[in-house]
């Protein structure tokens, strides 16, 4: 479909920079007209979602269902932001090449998936570094036991990664990257709520000390998103390489999903479709129909794993089998890509640079 189609943004470029009087989080620059979410009538009733996700490694089923297919939805009914965390990225990642490769694998990942830059600010957060100013205009009015409470980095730092500045800091550029564009719904996993609650304290903060600047951002933590499990039966993730990664190859991709774990039941036995995991993975892609009929199957026995598995190897396959073809189009057009890219941080870059103005006016770096 995308090949055929002519691979071009759509954006209205109106030369015009006027702004209009409304209050700092819902104005827009009415040069920015770059979907019907963006109109000034919709953007009063639209809540501003914002969310990002690292480049630091294959995209996997996890991210998919966890994170991705959430953002994707949102941009039909919200102002979604949505950027590639590349900065974050470096307090796990120090190889260059491979953090270049890891960022257009996530664009491509993102766009063939469905993310729609004509509906959605979509950009690399590197391509705007406004952002870094702000963090370190927000890092004076952080306090060192806020930064010091958050367990994220020390579970990190647990994990083996190094005890870095840039990891300690991480949560005040998490918190910049939402203040920037004045966001007010934060779609995340349970295990970043508290980053959204250091924002909220740093704004509050700020916001108390200079004057009211800062749109009051709350966390989204959806309950209803099951924690997916990995081919180990352990939460799916790139640090306990057990992954499903979006975009395997087919080949890989059986070996993957034929290394599932399970208990060792035999094929006539009875089998709990609740406590499988290829089963729980089997439910991420199938109909409540297709669920429940398989659901039965284990129930009544004669269901042996290795066919289990096959039918959800297939159920895998399919449901990506559009997109697959959709990344294969944009890999094979890498400038198009690229120019997605730079628009998307054109755009972002427009919203963000009245924020910035405004908080290097008040803090008095604007002489
Ligand atoms: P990873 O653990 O692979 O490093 P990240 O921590 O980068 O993944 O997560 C990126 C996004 O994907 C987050 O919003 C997170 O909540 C979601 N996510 C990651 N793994 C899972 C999972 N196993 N189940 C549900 N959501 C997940
Ligand atoms: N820290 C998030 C993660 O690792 C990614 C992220 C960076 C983010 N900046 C953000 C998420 C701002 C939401 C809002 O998953």
């Amino acid at each position: 479909m995308f090949g055929n189609s002519p691979l071009k943004l759509d954006i209205d470029c109106k030369k015009t920079k006027t702004w209009e009087r409304l209050p700092i989080l819902t104005r827009i620059p009415s040069r920015v007209n770059i979907s019907p979410n963006f109109t000034q009538e919709n953007i009063m009733s639209k809540k501003r979602v914002l969310s990002g996700i690292q480049p630091s490694g294959s995209l996997h089923i996890g991210n998919y269902f966890g994170m991705m297919k959430q953002m994707i939805k949102y941009q039909e009914q919200s102002e979604l932001f949505c950027f590639i965390a590349s900065y974050h990225a470096l307090t796990s990642v120090s190889d260059g090449d491979r953090l270049r490769e890891d960022i257009i694998n996530v664009a491509l990942d993102f766009l063939a998936l469905g993310l729609d830059p004509k509906k959605s600010v979509f950009w690399v957060q590197s391509d705007v570094p406004e952002v870094t100013e702000l963090t370190w205009i927000l890092s004076n009015v952080t306090s060192m036991g806020l930064l010091e409470r958050c367990t994220s980095y020390k579970d990190k730092i647990a994990k083996g990664l190094s005890p870095v500045h840039g990891l300690f800091a991480y949560p005040v550029l998490m918190t910049a990257d939402i203040l920037l564009f004045q966001s007010e719904v934060i779609p995340v996993g349970k295990d970043q709520k508290q980053h959204v609650e250091v924002a909220r304290d740093i704004a509050t903060r700020f916001n108390h000390t200079y004057g009211e600047t800062f749109v009051m951002p709350k966390p989204q933590i959806n309950d209803d998103i099951a924690l997916i499990p990995g081919v180990d039966g352990q939460k799916m993730s790139k640090s306990y390489n057990n992954t499903i990664e979006i975009f395997c190859a087919d080949k890989a991709l059986k070996k993957k999903v034929m290394s599932v774990v399970t208990d060792s039941a035999g094929v006539e036995d009875k089998k709990d479709p609740d406590s499988s995991v290829p089963y729980q993975l089997y439910k991420l892609f199938a109909t409540a129909e297709q669920a429940q009929d398989l659901a039965d199957r284990y129930r009544a026995g004669g269901l042996g794993y290795g066919t289990a598995k096959k039918e959800l190897l297939a159920m895998i396959s399919d449901y990506f089998a559009p997109f697959k073809k959709k990344r294969e189009d944009l890999a094979n057009n890498l400038d198009y890509v690229h120019e997605l890219l730079n628009e998307g941080a054109e755009k972002a870059r427009e919203f963000a640079t009245p924020t910035l103005d405004k908080v290097r006016q008040k803090v008095g770096l604007k002489y």
